[in-house]
């Protein structure tokens, strides 16, 4: 169902647009994603699995996890999350691996140059991090293209509602959206944005393959910062699989970016800061919550947060978890259990509860795969998120030229990234073009931020990771 009214966003629809899917006509505006359009019309289930063809619904509605992969108009495997929906689309249902109707012949795709793109600095991602990178480098002469593989510039920020903690310098009291459009426009001339351009590889030191326009493209970069962000965790338990089971960023996006209910009654499953707020924008944008469940005995989220939830009558059970989800052929509920002290669920305490909808915010992880092919030094630092490379203080990692920051080098907030970000990018113009007085005092500056920003009880735990990553620096 699309949302008519909202308390802080309007939905600015685009031309209706027909498309069919399964052979069935699917009313869709233009800007809309296929799944978002197949979810305003009811059909959760995008695809069946492999192995035992289960049913399949999206997951994580940013293009990471692949649940959503449909075949449309004869190509199968595509990420329909990532996907806008067009007039008459060929929109059919997945079994399995899909299959290629049209093999495509040395006739169809005549041989062609791969077109190459060059720049001084390449950005991978136009979230908080990778934008501040853009604009730092920019501002004293790099020349800078950042690829986006989403239709829309900057990251995480676009379904963030709610007024950002942290300092005036770091955009407090703003909403999350209105920071990306702050971003934006302080890019200078000497940057382009492409969107819709996922990067796929890392191949000689300095050269990505990104694919834009169906085609594959090489990017020739002095400079590389990579600020991919972060995918959500899955939770192990019975049916996670089942259409109607998300992660919190994906209903985020579904209500926040186009517009669509993700149910008419959820399960939160995580009282993390994410999973409270996101509690609280499905009751904004009219779902009922049921309960916000969490395993630890105490909520991790603001408390500002979680009073706000509180306050409309939406029970947080701390000590508690989700024991499985059951329905047939989509959620249709869920079993909740009470933990002991030691984290085992007592029996008898189990609690059904109907819902459609069950969001998962149990943590995220970084998105590392292009330093994994890169060949970084890479280290498992759970205070940071898990598998990261390895970096020094200017993030610059163990391949020279090749930067990480934000999320994919820490899973922290908005802030650091945006901090880490602009430190990556003035770094890598340092060493491209020189360094000036200005330039040294912003890099001070920014360093000195960033441990400001980890220095409170908060930062506790990254700072832990920090030291441990210091300790693996070390060792290279
Ligand atoms: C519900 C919620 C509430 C939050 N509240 C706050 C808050 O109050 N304060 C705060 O400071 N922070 C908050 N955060 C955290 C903040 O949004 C993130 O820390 C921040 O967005 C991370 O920025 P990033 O640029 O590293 O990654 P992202 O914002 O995730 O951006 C990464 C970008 O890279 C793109 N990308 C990924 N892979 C590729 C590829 N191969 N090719 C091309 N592009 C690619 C993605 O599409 C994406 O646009 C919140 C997050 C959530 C989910
Ligand atoms: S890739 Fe589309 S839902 Fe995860």
């Amino acid at each position: 169902m699309r949302l008519d009214q909202h308390p802080i966003l309007s939905f600015d629809r685009g031309k209706p647009i027909t498309f069919t899917f399964d052979g069935k006509p699917v009313n869709a505006n233009e800007g809309e994603s296929i799944a978002a359009a197949l979810h305003a019309a009811g059909y959760k289930t995008l695809s069946h699995s492999l192995k035992l063809g289960r049913p399949r619904g999206f997951f994580c509605a940013i293009g990471k996890c692949s649940s959503c992969m449909m075949q449309v108009n004869g190509i199968p495997n595509v990420k329909t999350c990532m996907v806008l929906a067009e007039e008459g689309m060929d929109v059919r249902t997945q079994h399995g691996w899909g299959e290629l109707k049209n093999k495509p012949s040395s006739r169809t795709y005549p041989r062609r140059e791969m077109p190459l793109l060059e720049t001084d600095v390449a950005v991978v991602g136009a979230g908080p991090a990778g934008l501040s990178a853009a604009i730092y480098a920019s501002k004293f002469g790099a020349k800078v293209l950042v690829f986006e593989e989403n239709t829309k510039v900057g990251g995480q920020l676009i379904k963030q509602t709610h007024m950002f903690f942290g300092s005036r310098d770091h955009h407090a009291g703003v909403r999350g959206i209105d920071i990306g459009d702050k971003l934006i426009s302080q890019l200078g001339d000497n940057v382009e944005i492409m969107t819709e351009t996922p990067v796929v590889g890392y191949y000689a030191p300095g050269e990505l393959a990104v694919i834009r326009d169906h085609r594959l493209h090489r990017v020739r970069a002095k400079k590389i910062i990579v600020a991919t962000g972060a995918s959500e965790n899955m939770l192990a338990l019975p049916n996670n699989d089942l259409p109607g089971v998300y992660g919190a960023g994906a209903v985020q996006t579904l209500m926040n970016v186009y517009g669509v209910l993700p149910g008419k009654r959820m399960l939160m499953v995580g009282a993390g800061n994410i999973g409270v707020i996101v509690a609280y924008q499905a009751l904004q944008a009219g779902v009922d919550v049921a309960a916000v469940v969490e395993a630890l005995p105490v909520i991790g989220a603001y408390q500002v947060h979680a009073s706000k939830l509180r306050r409309c009558g939406v029970p947080i059970l701390t000590r508690h978890t989700i024991q499985t989800t059951w329905g047939d052929g989509q959620v249709e509920g869920a079993t909740i259990v009470r933990l002991d002290d030691n984290w085992r669920q007592i029996p008898g305490t189990e609690q059904d509860i109907a819902c459609d909808t069950i969001c998962l915010s149990v943590g995220l992880k970084p998105t590392v795969e292009i330093f994994f092919q890169a060949g970084c030094s890479m280290a498992k630092i759970p205070e940071l998120g898990g598998d990261i490379p390895i970096r020094n203080e200017f993030m610059e990692t163990s391949v020279e030229g090749l930067y990480v920051a934000g999320d994919a080098s820490s899973i922290e907030e908005a802030s650091s990234a945006m901090l880490e970000g602009r430190l990556a990018g003035l770094d890598a113009v340092e060493k491209l073009k020189g360094s000036s007085d200005e330039l040294q005092e912003l890099k001070n500056h920014v360093k000195e931020s960033l441990d400001e920003l980890r220095a409170g009880p908060f930062g506790e735990k990254i700072r832990q990771g920090e030291k441990k990553l210091q300790e693996e620096a070390s060792r290279l």
